[in-house]
């Protein structure tokens, strides 16, 4: 399995709730290196540059400004099929349909406020890892 890297967020919800410890500790469990972390509290603009993706959709507003409500911490993080092993980590968008033990099952409250965000492609990572660490040299 090629080694690949993916952002993840610990999203303001989770920040405000002082989950981010036990989130990160998943991550590193689940043996993942974080190559990357950064505390950064949203402009509105900057979230919606980071979903422009959704900019048509009916959430996009409430969305954005849940993004910008508070810290999150982004992470780069490393790992042999990162991308698919963060998201099945996280589970399902909508906490109420993510698996048990998952970390949506166990911190997120509902479709919007779900704890945590993963980059679902490969094109995605390249540009969101570059949206909040641009021109980084990733540590080793
Ligand atoms: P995320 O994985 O960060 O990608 C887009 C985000 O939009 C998603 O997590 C949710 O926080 C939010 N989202 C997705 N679908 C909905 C929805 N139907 N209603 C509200 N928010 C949504």
């Amino acid at each position: 399995m090629p080694t690949e890297r993916t952002l993840a967020i610990v999203k303001p919800d989770a920040v405000r709730a002082r989950h981010a410890g036990h989130i990160i500790q998943r991550i590193e469990e689940a043996g993942f290196q974080i190559r990357a972390m950064r505390l950064v509290h949203l402009t509105k603009r900057e979230a919606e540059g980071f979903y422009a993706v959704h900019r048509e959709r009916p959430f996009f507003a409430s969305l954005t400004s849940f993004m910008s409500s508070g810290p999150a911490i982004v992470l780069g993080l490393e790992a042999p099929d990162a991308i698919r092993k963060w998201r099945t980590l996280m589970g399902a968008t909508d906490p109420a349909k993510a698996d048990p033990g998952s970390i949506r099952k166990e911190f997120g409250t509902s479709i919007e406020n779900n704890a945590t965000h993963g980059s679902d492609g490969a094109d995605t990572a390249a540009f969101e890892l570059g949206y909040f660490f641009p021109g980084i040299q990733f540590a080793r």
